[in-house]
């Protein structure tokens, strides 16, 4: 089994739901709570920007309207994806994926990129949000992790940067997934916690790949987990669980 760069303990779109998911303002409070490694979710603005969002559209968490991928960086970066979650966060806007990239990599915090398409754009995603990964992780000694549920995205990051560490995401374990898993190169599978038991855990790990799990907010949960040998937390609770 290689080294494990990443974390254990990781903060679900920045600080899980005590700041508007997906934005600076939410790293900046995961790290406060001593998080030292984030997960996020990436898609294309139409002029081929990746930015931060988690919705294939716009209402839920900012001042917008419509399908995010289908408006420019220029229209999407003056959006507010604060005011929704509360007051406080007020015009807080949506970070560019670089923004995200400086932040991390200026502070020593390792990252989990979520490859979030914009369903038809499964694999020009892939593609771009490697291509711009490895562009601005460039010496740097820990790649971003990247994830997705699509391994069509996966596959064209692979196409695209080889190098950089690719884990599936699995929300069930569909007919095929630990072939899958194994074409594409897999470093990881993160899976849904309740799909992690001893028999899944010695699959994924007897073929050389981690285990690692979402959304996890219950303690019992967690010490489960820990309890199977499992290797990373992605977690809501930043208040609750200490990475420390
Ligand atoms: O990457 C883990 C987790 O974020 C996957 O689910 O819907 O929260 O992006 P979702
Ligand atoms: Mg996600």
């Amino acid at each position: 089994m290689n080294p494990w760069p990443y974390s254990r303990w990781v903060a679900h779109r920045g600080a899980g739901k005590l700041a508007p998911e997906n934005t600076l303002a939410a790293l900046r409070l995961g790290a406060h709570y001593g998080y030292r490694m984030f997960e996020c979710d990436v898609k294309l603005s139409s002029d081929g920007v990746p930015f931060l969002l988690h919705d294939a559209t716009l209402q839920r968490t900012t001042n917008g309207h419509g399908t995010a991928g289908d408006k420019d960086w220029s229209e999407l970066s003056r959006l507010d994806a604060g005011s929704w979650h509360s007051r406080t966060f007020a015009g807080e806007p949506l970070p560019a994926f670089e923004q995200v990239a400086r932040f991390c990599t200026g502070n020593g915090f390792l990252l989990n990129v979520e490859i979030k398409p914009t369903p038809g754009h499964e694999a020009e995603t892939g593609s771009l949000v490697a291509q711009h990964a490895a562009r601005l992780w460039h010496g740097q000694a820990v790649a971003p992790l990247l994830s997705s549920f699509r391994p069509e995205s996966l596959q064209a990051a692979m196409a695209a940067e080889p190098q950089l560490p690719r884990a599936l995401l699995l929300d069930t374990l569909w007919d095929g997934w630990f072939g899958v898993a194994r074409a594409l190169g897999c470093v990881g599978i993160v899976c849904n916690h309740a799909l992690w038991s001893e028999e899944t855990v010695a699959t994924v790990k007897g073929a050389g790949m981690r285990c690692l799990s979402y959304t996890v907010n219950d303690e019992w949960a967690a010490s489960r987990l820990i309890a199977l040998g499992t290797d990373g937390i992605i977690t809501d609770r930043v208040d609750l669980f200490s990475p420390a």
